[in-house]
């Protein structure tokens, strides 16, 4: 056991980012019915997600975590949760066929509703209003009433996660990812993309050595692994009431797991060495992302290494860089070779979004791909450069046709972004954004 921890003690310390309750005895309520309800995820899962983290801790697999920047509660559909599961699949595909490496698929999804701000207000016409906080907290509508948080949308995000978990084990377990399917995955609109047309290259080349197995007697009716796919829950930590309700003490093990999903981060906002968020995941045995932007330290990473991974166990903790393209190549070789010298296992991820987040002329929230693209091979050639295994990638993703994010093959310009911008907070990859990229990590491996 942890020493000094309970579920509870990081009340002891500071805590960033937590939205202000109108009233603490509805709050408690609330928390207090969560924590009688049923875990969402059972901590044998998460731990099995963790052994397969130390797979890509070791070099022998990859990551791929993606999905919603925030979920959203109005926009919970069977085929959203669907077409953001083919896109992630078709990544997964194009990456294994490329490279022959399993991937471990990690979805931002079911949970990921707590988004951290820079401010804690928002101005407009001198009226001025608590910034919107996820639809776990409160409203993106601009008035007070929307924008009061809310503890009943604390227990509503606990539903949402559970109907959307339902859901993708249904998906992943009954038939839907089947590799027989690899070409349904294919959305129309990506099909007609240039990475859609790669992407049915590999299907068929999986489709022909699927009925050759199949006439030497394997079939994926009989082969679980060819019929089901792991895909593993994750979101951001930020709500710390919340996930001490969702907290467990494991029965087999005796160990605590934060059940609300197999696997937590923490925010580059909320990593501060002595706040309440390391201390609370410091405890859970779950495995840990934490996001390294450009402030952080060398001393910073050693640190984060000996406080959530004191024993050392590869798949425990994930860093997740998020630096921008212009500045990774400053900042990330030095943490990098850092921790190496520590001897710490760490599964190197690279989040080529939010270091390169802009506001175009139109006032909308963007993201150029080219960016993406470019701080993503960046990662790939620092990790060979210095020798450590470039794990994977985070990124925002939909498996919608959506015009939030410039260029791509399409080359969607600024003026582009109005005709599908849907996200609630930043800008996502559409699904042929999506797999375009797949590709070019693909490539990266390949070349290496
Ligand atoms: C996020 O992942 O949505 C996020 C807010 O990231 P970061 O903490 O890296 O800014
Ligand atoms: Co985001």
């Amino acid at each position: 056991m942890t020493s000094n921890w309970n579920p509870n003690s990081w009340t002891n310390f500071p805590a960033d980012q937590q939205p202000d309750w109108p009233d603490d005895n509805e709050l408690n309520a609330v928390l207090k019915e969560i924590s009688e309800l049923p875990p969402l995820v059972f901590a044998g899962e998460a731990r099995t997600l963790k052994s397969k983290l130390a797979r890509v801790c070791n070099g022998e697999a990859l990551l791929l975590q993606a999905g919603d920047c925030a979920e959203s509660f109005s926009s919970l559909s069977a085929n959203s949760i669907r077409d953001k599961l083919k896109v992630i699949l078709q990544m997964a595909v194009a990456l294994t066929y490329s490279t022959g490496l399993p991937v471990v698929k990690v979805g931002r999804i079911a949970g990921q509703f707590a988004k951290p701000r820079s401010s804690p207000t928002e101005t407009k016409d001198d009226v001025e209003l608590p910034s919107f906080r996820g639809h776990i907290v409160n409203d993106t509508d601009f008035n007070a009433g929307a924008r009061t948080a809310d503890p009943k949308r604390l227990l509503m995000a606990y539903n949402q996660s559970s109907a959307t978990l339902n859901l993708l084990r249904a998906f992943t377990r009954g038939g839907f990812a089947d590799l027989t399917q690899v070409h349904s995955w294919n959305q129309q609109f990506v099909a007609n993309s240039p990475a859609g047309a790669q992407y049915k290259e590999i299907a068929d080349g999986i489709t022909n050595a699927l009925a050759f197995m199949r006439a030497c007697g394997i079939t994926s009716e009989d082969h679980p692994a060819l019929h089901e796919v792991d895909f593993y829950t994750s979101h951001e930590a930020l709500l710390l009431g919340y996930e001490e309700a969702l907290t467990r003490n494991d029965s087999m093990s005796g160990d605590w797991y934060d059940c609300s999903a197999h696997m937590l981060w923490i925010g580059e906002r909320t990593r501060q060495l002595d706040g309440a968020h390391i201390e609370f995941l410091r405890g859970v045995e779950n495995p840990l992302g934490c996001k390294l932007g450009p402030t952080a330290t060398t001393e910073d990473a050693i640190k984060l290494c000996e406080i959530l991974n004191p024993k050392q166990i590869p798949g425990r903790l994930t860093f997740i860089t998020r630096m921008g393209a212009s500045v990774i190549d400053n900042k990330l070789p030095e943490l990098v070779g850092a921790v190496q010298d520590s001897d710490h296992p760490v599964v190197w991820a690279c989040d080529p979004m939010h270091g390169n987040t802009y506001t175009a002329e139109s006032g909308l929230k963007t993201r150029n791909f080219s960016d993406v693209v470019d701080e993503t091979k960046r990662f790939f050639h620092i990790h060979r450069s210095i020798g450590t295994w470039a794990g994977g990638i985070h990124v925002e993703l939909t498996g919608d046709n959506v015009t939030e994010c410039v260029g791509g093959a399409e080359n969607l310009s600024d003026d582009d972004l109005a005709l599908r911008y849907e996200t609630m907070c930043d800008p996502r990859l559409n699904a042929s954004q999506s797999l375009e990229l797949a590709f070019h990590v693909a490539e990266e491996l390949r070349s290496s």
